[in-house]
């Protein structure tokens, strides 16, 4: 299994924002698109990734969402936003809650997160520009990517994070987060992982 890890020091953390205006709810939108690369086929959904959000907006951060789409999910590319509402909205307080089928919500630190991937036997990557090279890099089957939001992984997180992983880059621009999931998508499809 493949997971991503979508970390956002301003994405709101509770579903009282506007769906129509998501750029004023710490950039929701990069974080929608960076899930439907993670998660979407045409035509299809994938069955071996894993989406993380990691939000550490106001209110009431940090909130962690995991979607994985399972037979029973019922999720639409054209309203990405108001699942993601819903589900702030269902949150409760101590538990990991399924608010939906594969999908739920919890509060948890993107470490936390990070530290419960690797126990799980995941190979933990993270995203970056100068790491090193995506098609040169050993990646087992379970393996988890770390990303940031328009602002990057801030620094203090960045420079604890690259102590317990491995930096890749895919390349020597910046791009769009949700670029780098689909090229990170594409890689592993490539090799057959
Ligand atoms: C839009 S970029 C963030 C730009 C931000 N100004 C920065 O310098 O980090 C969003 C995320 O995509 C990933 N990313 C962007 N370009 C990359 C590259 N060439 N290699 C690896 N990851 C990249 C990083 O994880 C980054 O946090």
């Amino acid at each position: 299994m493949r997971h991503f890890v979508y970390f956002s020091r301003h994405a709101q953390t509770s579903g009282n924002f506007d769906v129509h205006d998501l750029m004023r709810a710490g950039r929701m939108d990069i974080a929608i698109h960076s899930l439907i690369a993670g998660l979407f086929l045409s035509h299809d959904f994938r069955k071996d990734a894993i989406f993380h959000l990691v939000f550490y907006g106001q209110p009431d951060p940090p909130k962690h969402i995991e979607i994985q789409i399972k037979d029973e999910t019922v999720i639409s590319k054209k309203d990405v936003a108001n699942l993601i509402k819903k589900v702030l909205y269902k949150y409760r307080e101590g538990e990991k809650h399924e608010v939906f089928p594969g999908i739920s919500v919890e509060k948890k630190s993107v470490m936390k997160l990070i530290e419960e991937l690797e126990k799980e036997g995941n190979e933990i990557f993270i995203l970056d520009k100068k790491g090193e090279s995506l098609r040169k890099v050993k990646i087992p089957e379970d393996c988890a990517f770390v990303l940031g939001d328009q602002d990057g992984i801030p620094l203090k997180e960045l420079k604890r994070l690259k102590k317990l992983m491995t930096p890749v880059s895919i390349g020597p621009k910046t791009y769009f987060a949700s670029q780098t999931v689909a090229i990170v998508n594409n890689e592993l499809d490539v090799r057959g992982i």
